[in-house]
């Protein structure tokens, strides 16, 4: 990373806005030197620039105050809160072999008793969104703010790290940073609680206790249908007895005549009835008999009247017509013998007549008795033509329904007969209703046992779907402490592997930096036995420096010089095996050194402490002599100057602390 570029405005001592050029001018000129004499301004460029990247992730703001008051006090004093103050840092970076040029500004002001602050970061020119969102995460990946001290530092406050525990604590945190061990260490905390999560999965006694309950509801359904299917049973039984016992109850009024007795009003009517029809046939027999009836017991002798009277009627005729026949027939012969018949016909013809004559003269000696006057023969012959023919139908008919009548009511009669008593009958009419009776509450019986059945079957059906899901439930919550216990086996091992690796990891690291470490201290330090082995403890990060005749030198044998030029040793070292191209940016570089370690520094470590160092000097640590000697490096140079007047600070281009004449 390069800075380009940092410009205060309004930002404690700086009044308006100051720009400070720092691109470094070509390869081998990695030093910005900028002078500044006590209360310039150099802690507040620093802070400038670190309050620029981390925001509120800056590591300890002046006078250790909450972050919105920090940035309330910074705002210049001659300015107004109300405008506030702002900080752009421009600076370059290769990502995936292509530079990126950025631009990040920061402002604040005090708005309504209260600090408002606005971050926004231009890529390439353009305000990017999402990288001024998730700004935090990318700064994170680009330069971690805790490893920032590594590259951003007081000269003169990093005596701390010269102490057992401010060395193992600034080596711990930079080694764990920039070996990405933290996320090993977020692994094993994440580790920690899923392990204390699993272990409190476990069947609670709670649950086996509901299962239990729901498993007794479900037996006491089951036997409580049981009972009532027993019950449903008795009264269909009863049921099916009533049944007989109405059937035989019936059986018995009928074959004791109940039918009849319940028929008797229609017997009785129909007796009735046929009584008043057979009177009526009587009726008509008896008419009948009082006309033509007794001439049917004579039918004979009638016919034989009636010829008789036919008889004595030709008898009468044939006297009548005799003497004529006797005289035509005389007259006939005379005719014919006149005629000259034939003799043979003569005779035959008059043999014939003579007969015939006879046969006539008998029918006129019919005996007579009747004399029967002709309207009495005519009368009788319509009596025997007419009057009996129909008399015998009417007889015919007559008789038919007589006998049908006969039969008829006799057959009522019968079942008249058969009608029981109202007083034999009324116990059996009352053993069948009282039967009726009971069947019907027989009946009743069976369909509540049977309504009380089916709520039986569905309360057992509802308790054995609880049982059946809480069962599931448990299954399943049994299944899941399982589960838990095998993560559990299995993350104690993840959690043995990553400690393992973070302890190989370590170790390797914490022999590099041990060498650089000591590399660099001998470098810096002027007294070269003084420092003849640095080792790191691995876990503790402890670091120990023998030499010396000593074994483990005790830190506070260092003087206090020894032990800032050991601090920066160890940023150094640290800073190059992180392998981060940040910039180095020391403020107060010499302070209370000697002229000796200031040479060294000068010449051992500021041109080679990165690509890009920039040095916030007063005029009593680079002076002539050293600037001299630094000023092939130097890239360029600039001075601040606090102006009493106006109480504020402005930048200038050039080191004004020595003039050319002393360089030379
Ligand atoms: N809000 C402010 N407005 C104006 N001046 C301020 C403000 N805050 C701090 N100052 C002044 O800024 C100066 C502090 O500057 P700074 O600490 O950067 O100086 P320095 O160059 O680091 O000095 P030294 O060499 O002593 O470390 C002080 O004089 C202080 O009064
Ligand atoms: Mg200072």
């Amino acid at each position: 990373m390069i800075l380009d570029q940092l410009t205060l405005h309004d930002f404690g001592v700086y009044r308006g806005e100051q720009t400070f050029r720092l691109t470094p001018q070509g390869p081998g000129k990695p030093i910005i030197l900028i002078g500044a004499r006590n209360g310039g301004g150099k802690t507040t460029f620093l802070e400038g620039l670190q309050l620029a990247f981390f925001g509120r992730l800056s590591q300890g703001f002046r006078g250790g105050v909450a972050y919105d008051e920090y940035l309330r006090r910074t705002i210049n004093r001659a300015a107004s809160p109300k405008d506030g103050a702002a900080i752009e840092v421009k600076f370059r970076r290769v990502l995936d072999g292509r530079e990126q040029a950025f631009r990040i500004r920061r402002t604040w002001s005090v708005q309504n008793a209260g600090v408002r602050e606005s971050f926004e970061v231009f890529v390439d020119g353009a305000h990017d969104r999402v990288l001024t969102a998730q700004w935090a995460e990318y700064v994170e990946e680009m330069l971690p703010p805790r490893i920032a001290p590594l590259f951003f530092f007081d000269g003169e406050k990093i005596e701390q790290f010269a102490d057992l525990g401010g060395s193992g604590e600034i080596v711990g945190t930079a080694v764990s940073a920039l070996l990405g061990l933290d996320i090993v260490e977020r692994l094993q905390t994440d580790l920690d609680v899923f392990e204390r999560r699993k272990a409190a999965t476990h069947a609670s006694i709670s649950e086996q206790q509901a299962l239990k309950a729901v498993a007794d509801a479900a037996e006491a359904a089951q036997a409580r249908l049981d009972i009532e299917q027993t019950a449903l049973a008795s009264a269909k039984r009863h049921r099916d007895r009533q049944i007989l016992l109405l059937e035989r109850a019936r059986t018995n009024f009928k074959t004791q005549g109940g039918d009849l007795f319940q028929a008797r009003q229609e017997i009785l009517a129909e007796d009735v009835e046929l009584t008043g029809a057979l009177g009526a046939v009587n009726r008509s027999l008896r008419a009948w008999a009082g006309e033509l009836a007794p001439l049917m017991l004579v039918e004979d002798l009638l016919g034989e009247v009636a010829a008789q009277a036919e008889r004595e009627s030709q008898a009468d005729t044939a006297k009548a017509v005799l003497d004529h026949l006797a005289k035509r027939d005389r007259q006939v012969m005379q005719k014919l013998k006149a005629a000259r018949a034939n003799g043979v016909m003569l005779h035959e013809i008059g043999a014939y007549l003579d007969d015939d004559r006879k046969k006539i003269a008998a029918q006129a000696t019919t005996h007579r008795y009747l004399d029967m006057p002709r309207p009495a023969r005519a009368q009788l012959e319509t009596v025997i033509d007419q009057g009996l023919p129909a008399a015998h139908e009417v007889c015919q008919a007559l008789i038919v329904d007589l006998d049908s009548l006969t039969a008829r009511k006799d057959d009522v009669d019968r079942r008249a007969a058969a009608i029981p008593a109202p007083e034999t009958i009324a116990p059996l009419v009352a053993a069948v209703e009282a039967e009726t009776n009971a069947l019907q509450q027989a009946e009743a019986q069976v369909e509540l046992a049977q309504k009380t059945v089916e709520d039986a079957k569905r309360i057992l059906a509802a308790a054995r779907a609880a049982y059946k899901d809480t069962m599931e439930r448990q299954v399943q919550s049994t299944l899941q402490a399982e589960d838990a216990q095998r993560m559990l086996e299995h993350s104690a091992r993840v959690r043995e592997t990553l400690a393992r690796f973070k302890a190989e990891v370590i170790g390797h690291h914490v022999h590099r930096i041990e060498a650089l470490v000591l590399e660099a201290l001998s470098r810096l330090l002027r007294k070269e036995d003084l420092v003849t082995a640095v080792t790191i403890d691995p876990v503790t990060f402890a670091i120990r420096l023998s030499g010396g005749g000593w074994d483990a030198l005790p830190f506070e044998q260092l003087s206090a010089g020894e032990r800032q030029l050991f601090a920066i040793a160890l940023l150094w070292a640290l800073a190059q095996a992180s392998g981060q191209t940040a910039p180095t940016v020391i403020d107060t570089p010499l302070g209370r050194l000697d002229s000796g370690h200031r040479q060294r520094l000068v010449d051992g470590y500021f041109p080679h402490a990165g690509h890009q160092v920039i040095l916030l000097s007063t005029d009593e640590e680079i002076d002539a002599r050293h600037y001299a000697r630094l000023e092939p490096f130097i890239s360029h140079s600039m001075t601040v100057e606090f102006d009493p007047a106006q109480r504020s600070s402005r930048v200038r281009e050039g080191y004004d602390f020595v003039r050319a004449e002393e360089v030379a």
